[in-house]
């Protein structure tokens, strides 16, 4: 979920509309807010998505300096209006947004009840503003004193904004595993799960830590105190490197297609200072810092989830195969739960473009505990999983708005293909000729995505032919495989259409049976690698009528007489290839879901950045 808040002198209503759009990213089922117009409370919510929540906005008033609001994806009670944020307390006094799960509000309601409260929704949320409310009455205190000993009292994970219209000219906001920052103004101050909401009036932020609490009051310097034990702690200051440009499609009809059209650049900016080709050297500064760590890891335990899962199976095979450390990939919410061997010189990557993937923290955190050195691969700089790491690299990808991960894929590669070269450096894993050789192929990356990129009217004529296929079968091998679940993935997150990545030789195997003349099997098969092996897999689809699009290296003669279509990338080492042969599998998937008129920046039913369990 998103949350946004203001307490100022401007009027905060078109602050949290706006805000709130740029949040969307965070879940879209729900959106709600409200606002305090010197006398009462205004709240408006809805099932659906901000602008929804605008159309039905305009029956109330909307003026009010200070006000919140709440853009939902949905984690107890189904998306409708009452389930929607904010939430008040009986008495109507107290109005609440949440992000977050309260994993003990069952037994919490129970006894609230008993004391004659009335719940209108199924949410955990509504359970705790009227903990807070029950504090309060209870132990007379003001509310900044009942939202702490309320939360004393909560399991479970949380970013919350809370107002009392009673005292009027504050907000009291904590986490607890859900990000929220607050933007420093003139007498002005916003809240909000990322800086993007507020960084046109400011570029001073402050991030609260887990179990921090913060009262922004109108006039007065901002406190921020621990929850468990009140103590104050000194407020930090950032200076913001986001700016509006990177968070606006300047041009583009959708987010995604933009960022697809980034790559060329966003990769460059990954390596820029690191790496340096000319003179046969890559340098970062988290990997230098801790090279013994990285050289003394009896292996390299990789956890993360979703694109970033696949972009850790391709680091495996790269850093398996350059340096010769056993690497094991695994999704961090199987990983937290299953009681797992983690030694002290395991090393731990913790891949995730958001940095606050809730099951990801919870591995690191994990790893910690039980001693092992956990390295941080990120995009969002300041996000909770590149302070929680003990070192890291961020990807320098910029804001990804789109739902569906795309630049953020390939610059998490690029970044554990620097990785994996370092460390077989200093290894002597790799001969100095293939080092080298590796260092000037990567350097030439760019250019080749943005050849790659030419693709796209080649793959918007494929969607055309397949766009209302049931199914679709994508299979690769090797460095390869990987890229083929990736290019499902993106397939049935914007167009609905089930998809299966598979290992192409695996493909006998089972998902076999399932190949006739209406299924379209997307098969990648560049030159390099297991060219050879990948051809028979198209010959035993060819003779079960399956229909064929091929990604291949440019000048192929075999695969073009087998397949039905072919998309042609420019040639590079088999390592290096993920970060071509994704790129029409990107364009694919983006026409097809565009063909089939799907919201493709905010697919139904997902989040961008999953801060719950
Ligand atoms: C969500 C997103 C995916 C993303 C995954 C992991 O499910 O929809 O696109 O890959 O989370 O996110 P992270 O921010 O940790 O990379």
């Amino acid at each position: 979920c998103g949350i946004v808040g203001y307490i100022g002198h401007r009027e905060a209503y078109p602050i949290i509309i706006k805000g709130l759009k740029r949040l969307e990213y965070r879940g879209y089922d729900s959106a709600g807010l409200i606002l305090y117009d010197g006398n009462d409370l205004k709240l408006s919510k809805t099932k659906g998505k901000v602008s929804d929540l605008e159309e039905i906005s305009k029956e109330i008033t909307t003026n009010g300096t200070i006000g919140m609001g709440h853009t939902r994806w949905a984690t107890h009670g189904v998306p409708n209006d009452v389930n929607s944020h904010p939430h008040l307390s009986n008495s109507g006094n107290l109005a609440i947004i949440h992000n977050g799960i309260i994993e003990n509000y069952e037994p919490l309601k129970k006894e609230l009840i008993k004391r004659g409260y009335i719940f209108h929704s199924d949410t955990d949320t509504e359970v705790l503003v009227n903990l807070i409310e029950e504090v309060q009455k209870k132990e007379k205190l003001k509310l900044g004193k009942a939202v702490q000993v309320a939360l004393n009292q909560v399991v479970g994970a949380y970013a919350i904004c809370v107002f009392d219209k009673q005292n009027p000219d504050e907000i009291v906001v904590a986490r607890l595993g859900s990000p929220l920052a607050i933007g420093v103004g003139e007498n002005e101050y916003f809240i909000a799960s990322d800086a993007s909401p507020f960084i046109e009036y400011t570029s001073n932020a402050i991030y609260l830590e887990d179990e921090e609490m913060a009262i922004v009051r109108m006039h007065k310097p901002l406190k921020i105190r621990k929850i468990k034990d009140d103590s104050l702690v000194d407020p930090y200051i950032q200076e913001l490197q986001m700016n509006l440009e990177q968070i606006e499609k300047g041009g583009y009809d959708h987010f995604m297609l933009k960022e697809i059209y980034e790559q060329p650049n966003v990769i460059k900016d990954t390596y820029r200072g690191r790496l340096h080709a000319n003179k046969g050297l890559i340098q970062m500064a988290g990997i230098e810092d801790n090279l013994e760590k990285f050289l003394n890891a009896d292996r390299i335990l990789i956890v993360a989830c979703g694109t970033s899962w696949h972009a850790g199976l391709v680091a495996e095979y790269i850093i398996e195969e350059f340096a010769r450390i056993p690497v094991e990939v695994e999704y961090a919410s199987e990983f937290r739960y299953r009681n797992p061997i983690i030694n002290k010189n395991d090393v731990v990557i913790a891949i995730s473009q958001s940095g606050e993937t809730a099951d990801t923290l919870a591995a690191i955190k994990l790893s910690k505990e039980k001693g092992a050195f956990v390295f941080g691969v990120c995009n969002v700089v300041g996000s909770s999983i590149s302070r929680e790491t003990h070192a890291g690299a961020y990807t320098h990808a910029g804001p990804e708005i789109g739902v569906a991960s795309t630049k953020a894929f390939t610059t998490q590669i690029t970044v554990l293909t620097m990785i994996a070269l370092r460390l077989a450096k200093a290894k002597g894993t790799l001969s100095n000729s293939d080092f080298h050789r590796y260092l000037q192929e990567l350097e030439l990356i760019p250019e080749k995505v943005a050849e790659a990129l030419t693709t796209n009217d080649k793959a918007k004529e494929i969607a055309a032919k397949f766009k209302d296929a049931p199914n679709c079968l994508y299979l690769g091998r090797g460095y390869n495989f990987p890229v083929a679940l990736e290019g499902a993935l993106k397939l049935k997150e914007i167009s609905y259409i089930h998809a299966e990545g598979y290992p192409a030789a695996e493909m006998k195997h089972g998902p076999i049976a399932l190949i006739d003349e209406h299924m379209p099997v997307v098969v990648i098969a560049p030159k390099q690698g297991h060219y050879d092996k990948v051809v028979s897999n198209i010959q035993e689809i060819k003779s079960r009528s399956g229909k064929i699009i091929a990604v291949v290296t440019k000048g192929d003669t075999q695969v073009r007489e087998l397949a039905d279509y072919v998309i042609e990338i420019p040639n590079t080492s088999d390592a290096l290839s993920p970060l071509l042969t994704t790129i029409p599998l990107q364009l694919l998937s983006y026409h097809i879901a565009v063909m089939r008129g799907c919201n493709v920046d905010q697919p139904r039913n997902l989040a961008k950045s999953v801060t719950v369990e």
